[in-house]
């Protein structure tokens, strides 16, 4: 078989990169290893930026973020249960962010594909990259007993962290960076209503906690738990006694509790793989870089990189120039960057650490009130969460 592009996995970034590829009259094909009941089953963050959420519309797909999205101007900050506001609108300008599942995004890019189903292949196994350096590149798969061969002239690695792709780069050609946090979120999803019309970073005593929501009646909460703890731990009641000990008083009198439809716990983790490519491959969003989840930044990452590479293609094979490409991994890695140091920053700021002494819990305390106080470090805080420039 043969295609212009051959895309890794079927997350966000795949699955948008083929869309904007499909617009640009560029041929792609996505082999996922998991079955398409699987990939929409993930529960993952809900936060886009101005630049996904134009990606969508860009592409027409669209309708269940117009119907069921949830435009946020502002976010709220607390400490020990003192709440205050960032005006993001305001501090910005006018920009904003649209509250909508990253589950919902991912089964709406999925039902596009209903036009050329044959170009979207789950259950691919043993996905094997070949050639990457001869400039005849092929993607060798197993499906249904049978191995395929697929030529290309280029491969997007948008398999995640744990995919085939980044490791199929010799140690030579790269090297990563890498941040472990000592603590991880304890997620629950619960179908009652948010007990805050916008988001609640709270930085408490007991440690970090978020109020978030996935729409009027369905609510998102985390909070900060060790790397190593057990879930069975946490029942429901004692995680909603946690909550409303760490969102505070005024948070938790609106507090609706209710049986968690969700519970897991997710590791934090900063890590950057450079570059961004070797000879036909390119990488994008998780494959390449992964954030903490503090500034809900990593859907949107994916999204910018796919962006680029869709502009990249489209220069290379309607104005047949290789310049874009040639200058993706330093693009894309300077916008990863910025976001990676801003989520480092905003996960530093709200999150108790093993080692902390209390000059370094006064160190938070000081830095939350200076932001309390000064529109200049809310403007920097809010242009960050709302999405900087490509
Ligand atoms: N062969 C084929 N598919 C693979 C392979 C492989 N060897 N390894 C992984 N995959 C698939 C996974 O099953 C998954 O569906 O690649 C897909 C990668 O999707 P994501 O992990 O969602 O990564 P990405 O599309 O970059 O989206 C990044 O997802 O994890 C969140 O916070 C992250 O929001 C960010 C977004
Ligand atoms: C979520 O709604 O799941 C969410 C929101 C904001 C974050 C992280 C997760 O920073």
């Amino acid at each position: 078989m043969r295609t212009q592009v051959v895309i890794i996995g079927a997350g966000p970034a795949g699955l948008m990169l083929s869309h904007l590829l499909h617009k640009a009259g560029i041929a792609s094909l996505v082999l996922e290893r998991r079955t398409a009941a699987y990939v929409q089953s993930r529960i993952r963050a809900g936060i886009l930026e101005q630049v996904t959420v134009d990606l969508l519309r860009e592409i027409g797909v669209c309708a269940g973020m117009e119907r069921e999205g949830l435009p946020h101007q502002g976010f709220s900050l607390a400490l020990d249960g003192d709440i205050f506001r960032i005006d993001m609108h305001a501090l910005t300008g006018g920009s904003s962010v649209m509250v909508y599942g990253q589950t919902q995004v991912t089964r709406d890019l999925i039902e596009a594909f209903a036009d050329r189903p044959g170009d979207l292949v789950f259950e691919a196994e043993n996905v094997a990259l070949h050639d990457l350096g001869s400039g005849r590149p092929s993607v060798t798969y197993e499906k249904d007993g049978q191995t395929l061969r697929v030529q290309c002239d280029y491969v997007a690695g948008c398999d995640g962290y744990h995919g085939v792709s980044r490791g199929s780069i010799p140690d030579h050609a790269g090297r990563s960076y890498e941040r472990a946090y000592p603590f991880g979120w304890l997620g629950i999803l619960a179908d009652v209503p948010p007990c805050h019309h916008e988001l609640i970073y709270s930085n408490h005593a007991r440690g970090f906690a978020l109020a978030s929501m996935r729409s009027p009646v369905r609510s998102r909460y985390y909070v900060q738990v060790p790397s190593d703890e057990d879930i069975g731990a946490w029942p429901d009641a004692r995680l909603w006694d946690e909550l409303a000990l760490r969102l505070g008083p005024e948070a938790a009198s609106h507090m609706q509790t209710g049986p968690s439809i969700e519970k897991s716990i997710a590791g934090l983790k900063s890590f950057v793989f450079e570059p961004m490519r070797y000879g036909a491959l390119f990488l994008a969003g998780d494959a390449a870089h992964i954030v903490p989840p503090t500034g809900a930044k990593g859907l949107n990452l994916a999204m910018s990189d796919v962006k680029l590479l869709s502009r990249a293609f489209a220069a290379r094979y309607v104005e047949g120039t290789e310049a874009e490409l040639d200058r993706y991994s330093e693009r894309a890695l300077s916008r990863v960057w910025k976001a990676e140091r801003f989520s480092w920053w905003f996960t530093g700021l709200t999150h108790r650490f093993p080692n902390m002494d209390a000059f370094d819990r006064r160190m938070q305390v000081a830095e939350l009130s200076y932001i309390r106080g000064s529109r200049a470090a809310q403007t920097v805080m809010a242009e960050n969460y709302v999405g900087l420039p490509l």
